[in-house]
This record gives structure tokens, sequence and C-alpha cells, in this order.
């Protein structure tokens, strides 16, 4: 690299990292000056080999390998998701840290991180992604990261206690190796899917329990090997309008079809927000309170025919009862400067109304009683742990474990 092109990386990191620090800032997040430091310090670029500069800099996550349905199976993590996750880490120098999903980019950041006393270790399903990770690592100056070819399912056991895991891939469940590995007062940083709802949670052991300190939005690759889950999905309208389900779930696909084919139903709740205020903890929430929530997708085509007209295309909160189905509108605006949005909900078929309206009334619940508050607590049992063990909350069975949702 000329030195050039070496400054133009220099200047672009500290562009992808002000953008991090200002778009944290919104949403009243820090970030640790040593995260900030180490990511104006790793060149992401040398983990993107072949991608133009300015693209290895931005706020994607470029993809690095698909199955044969098409389906991204690995990925260099977004700058920002990486930046979230490291600040809930809170890695200390000489830490020994574990990482489940590898690339590379991370781990040098890691390593970076716990210093010359540290150790990291990356684990990767995929033979490919290690032998690149490794390739990249030693080209940017990390060969001394560990990485090897394994299951995230069995963890790294000769190279336990960890007090640090990470783990950069979406996880179903949190398999008993992750908690035996991890260090007495260890921390686990997991992407961890419940209720059909992906949030990055910092775990740390409590007696018999992981229970969650802070947690943040994300979203990752599917994990595969022995923790693969997939999602169900039920389509309304042929590849246009779907309902992505958990698989406990067994819905009439026939009824809501012919739901989708009827007027909508409305019903606004009085619930307002900011313009681009983000929604997660309402999502959240909706998905503790409701068994049959799912998230309802849909294309621009769809969206453009009027079909359906969710709050956000990508991911809408969406209830089911039996044949009718109601999700979060697009918001209307409620004032001239269009600052301030209204949130209602859309819903069809044959009990519209009556899932319209409690629908409506859970957003109300949670405005009043949630929005301003800690936001959700997860504790994760083993999952022989009998019913009154448990903290009261919204219980979710898992294969390894038992996890409890509460609000307090
Ligand atoms: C988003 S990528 C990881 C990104 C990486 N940490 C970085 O530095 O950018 C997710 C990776 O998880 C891997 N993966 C999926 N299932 C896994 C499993 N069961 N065990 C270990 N790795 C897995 C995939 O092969 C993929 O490379």
């Amino acid at each position: 690299m000329t030195s050039d092109s070496a400054s133009d990386a220099a200047a672009l990191r500290n562009q992808m990292v002000d953008t991090i620090l200002e778009s944290r800032a919104a949403l009243n997040r820090s970030l640790s000056g040593h995260v900030e430091a180490v990511m104006r310090k790793v060149p992401r670029h040398a983990f993107l080999p072949g991608l133009a500069l300015k693209d290895a800099y931005a706020q994607d996550a470029p993809v690095m390998k698909r199955d044969d349905d098409g389906v991204v199976i690995s990925s260099v993590t977004a700058p920002k998701i990486m930046a979230g996750m490291l600040h809930q880490l809170d890695i200390e120098p000489g830490h020994r840290v574990l990482e489940i999903g590898s690339g590379g980019y991370n781990a040098a950041m890691l390593r970076e991180l716990v210093g010359p006393d540290g150790e990291v270790t990356t684990i990767d399903i995929d033979q490919d992604v290690i032998n690149r990770a490794r390739t990249c690592l030693a080209t940017a100056g990390y060969a001394d990261v560990r990485a090897l070819c394994a299951d995230g399912e069995v963890g790294a056991k000769e190279y336990a206690p960890f007090d640090r895991i990470i783990v950069t891939v979406d996880s179903w469940d949190i398999p008993p190796a992750w908690v035996e590995q991890l260090a007495e007062d260890g921390r686990l940083v997991v992407p961890f899917r419940v209720l059909g709802l992906t949030r990055s949670i910092a775990f740390e052991r409590t007696r018999d329990r992981l229970v969650s300190g802070s947690y943040e939005l994300c979203g990752f690759v599917p994990m595969q090997g022995a923790g693969a889950r997939g999602l169900k999905v039920v389509r309304l309208q042929e590849k246009d309008v779907y309902l992505r389900v958990d698989r406990k779930h067994d819905f009439d696909a026939e009824s809501l079809r012919a739901a989708l084919k009827q007027p909508r139903v409305e019903a606004w709740s009085g619930v307002t927000a900011r313009r681009g205020e983000l929604m997660d903890e309402q999502d959240l929430w909706l998905a503790t309170v409701e068994d049959e929530f799912c998230i309802l997708k849909a294309t621009q085509e769809a969206i453009a025919q009027g079909l359906v007209h969710p709050s956000w295309r990508v991911a809408t909160p969406a209830l089911v009862q039996g044949g009718s189905f109601a999700y979060r509108a697009f918001p209307r605006a409620v004032d001239e400067k269009q600052t301030t949005f209204e949130f209602g909900v859309y819903a069809h078929g044959p009990d519209a109304e009556e899932v319209a309206n409690r629908f409506a009334e859970h957003l109300r619940v949670w405005d009043r009683d949630h929005r301003q508050g800690p936001g959700a607590r997860f504790e994760v049992y083993p999952a022989d742990t009998p019913d009154d063990h448990l903290t009261q909350g919204r219980v979710v069975n898992k294969r390894h474990t038992r996890v409890t949702i509460s609000w307090p």
C-alpha cells in the first residue's frame, strides 16, 4: 500500500468511527475509549481484500460467502454492530477471549484490546473462513491470534477458561460449553434470538444462571452446525408478503392468505414518536406479551400495490389470531412539519377488529409503563430448572436452556 492510500484508509477509518460515535450518541449510547482507539487503528480493509477502500469502510457487512440457495452464511460484521458488541464485552488487558464466528477483523480488534498479556482464540465452522482469516490476520500483523475450525456449539475447551466469549453468529440457544468455558466472573456477549427477535445481549453468571446486562439491536448470519435452528415462513402472497414465525407455531396459512384479500381494519394508538426513533424496545415488548408474535416482511412492490403498508418492510411486528393477523402500520404524521408520528395497526381477517385493538392497547401499555424504563431482563437457566426456580415473566424453553424475560 502506498503512503497515499494508507492515509486515505486512515481518513476513511476515522470517518467510519465518527459516524459510529454520532449514531450511538443519538441513541444515548457511549463507546468506550479503548474500543474507539482500536477501531481507529485496525485496518478493516486488510480483512476485505479485493474491496474498494471506501466500501471497506462503509457501514455495511460485506458478504463473504453464500450457500447454494443464495443465503448469506458469512460476512464481515458491520462496524456499528461490532463497536456495540466490543463495548458490551468490556475487555481488560490480559483477558483470554474466545470469538465464535471468524473473519479476522474482529479478532484483530480483540487482540489489540487484550494487549500483550492476553490471548485471542477465534473459531469458525467453515475451513474456508478460517483459512482466509489466518491469511488476513498474518498480513495485518496479528499472526498470534489462534484461528481454528470447529463448531461453536462445543467452544474451545482446550484453551478455556475465557474471561470473555463473543459470538458473532445468530444464536437460538446457549449451549452448555459456553457457560462451562466462561471464567467465574466472565462475560458472554451473544446475538441471542428469543421470541423471533435477535439482540446482542451481555450476560454475566449469577449463581445457577446467566443474567443480562445491556442489550442492543443487531442482525447476524444464521448459526450452522449442531445449534442451527431455522425459522418458518408463512407466505401471505406469493413471494411478496410473508410472516417469519417461530418453528413452534402452526399457523393456518390458507386462512391468513384469504384474510389478506379482505379490506383492512385500522386502529390508531395515540402513541407517538419522533422521526428516526428506534422501535426495537416496542417490538420486544410485543413479543413478550403475545404468544403468537411474528415478523411481517414485504417487498417494495407489495407496498406499491397497496397490499400492505407496514412500519418497516424488512421487519415489522405482527400478531396472528386464528385466521386473522395484525401488524404495525406505517406511522402517520401528527404535525405539519412531519417530525412526530403516531403508531397504528392494520389488521385483516374475521377477527381483525379484535386483534387490531389488542395490538394498539399493547402499544399504549408499553408507552405508559415501559418506554422510559430499564428495558427487559433476560435470564438463562439450565433446561432442567423447575418452574418454581424461574424468575417470574415470560418463559421460553429451548434445547439447552429455559429463558425468562421480565420487565422490571
Ligand atoms: C458474521 S460472520 C463472523 C464475522 C467476524 N466475526 C468478523 O470479524 O467480521 C459469522 C461466521 O459464523 C460462522 N458460523 C456459523 N455457524 C457456526 C458455528 N456453529 N460455529 C462456528 N462458526 C459458525 C460462519 O461460517 C461465519 O463465517
